[in-house]
C-alpha cells in the first residue's frame, strides 16, 4: 500500500513537472483529476501549476470516459467563454438568467484567497444587472457546524429579495484534510441569493 502510495505521488509529480514544462490538454486532464481536492492553483507570477498530489484515490480513466460522454452530450450546442464575471454580468439583458458561484469568503480562502477577490465590486455588478431586468441567483457560504466563522457579506441595500439555504452536506475540503474520516460536524450550510 505504502509503495503504491509512493508512486502515486513521483507519477504525479513527473506529470506536472511535464505539464508545466510544457501546457496540454492530456496531462491537464489527469491533473485536475489527481490533484489536491481537485484545485488547479497557479502561481502568480510564472503560471506554474503547484498543487501537490491529492489524498484520493483518483477516478477510474473507464468511469471518467463515461462521465466525459455523457457530459459532451448535455453540453453539446453550450457556449462557454473564459473571461471576467464583470464582462458576462454586463452582457445580461432584461430576462436573462446569471447564476453566480463566485469563491467563498472562509472556506476557499486557501484555494483562491490568493486571486482577491472582491465581493463588493461583484454585488454593485449584480445591481447594476438587476437594474436591468436580470435574475441574479449567487450562491454564498453562510454557517458551518463546527469552527463557526462569521461569514457575513455586506449586500448592497434591497440587493436579494429572498435568501434560500442549501444543505451542501459534508465539506469536500475537510474531508480531505481529515484523511477520510466521516466528519458529523462538518456539515455546511450554503446560501443562494436570488434578487427576485
Ligand atoms: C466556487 S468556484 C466555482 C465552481 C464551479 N461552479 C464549479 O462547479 O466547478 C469559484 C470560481 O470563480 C473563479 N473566479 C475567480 N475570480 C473570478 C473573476 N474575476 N471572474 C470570473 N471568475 C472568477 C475561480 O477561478 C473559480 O473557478
Amino acid at each position: 500500500m505504502e509503495a503504491q502510495e509512493g508512486e502515486k505521488v513521483e507519477q504525479y509529480e513527473k506529470i506536472k513537472a511535464r505539464y508545466n514544462e510544457g501546457a496540454n490538454a492530456a496531462d491537464f486532464l489527469f491533473l485536475t483529476r489527481t490533484a489536491y481536492g481537485g484545485v488547479m492553483r497557479f502561481r502568480k507570477s510564472d503560471g506554474y501549476m503547484s498543487t501537490p498530489c491529492g489524498a484520493h484515490k483518483p477516478i477510474h480513466f473507464g468511469t471518467f470516459g463515461r462521465r466525459v460522454d455523457e457530459w459532451s452530450k448535455r453540453v453539446s450546442g453550450t457556449e462557454f467563454f473564459h473571461r471576467e464575471y464583470a464582462e458576462s454580468l454586463d452582457q445580461a439583458r432584461d430576462g436573462d438568467v446569471v447564476y453566480c458561484d463566485p469563491p467563498y469568503n472562509h472556506s476557499q480562502a486557501i484555494l483562491y484567497g490568493a486571486q482577491g477577490f472582491d465581493h463588493d465590486h461583484l454585488f454593485r455588478c449584480i445591481e447594476a444587472a438587476k437594474k436591468r431586468g436580470v435574475f441574479v441567483a449567487l450562491s454564498l457560504d453562510s454557517s458551518k457546524k463546527s469552527g463557526a466563522k462569521d461569514c457575513e457579506y455586506r449586500f448592497p441595500k434591497n440587493l436579494f429579495a429572498r435568501e434560500i439555504a442549501v444543505n451542501c452536506g459534508r465539506s469536500m475540503l475537510k474531508r480531505f484534510q481529515m484523511g477520510g474520516q466521516t466528519l458529523e460536524g462538518e456539515i455546511v450550510t450554503d446560501r443562494l441569493m436570488l434578487t427576485h
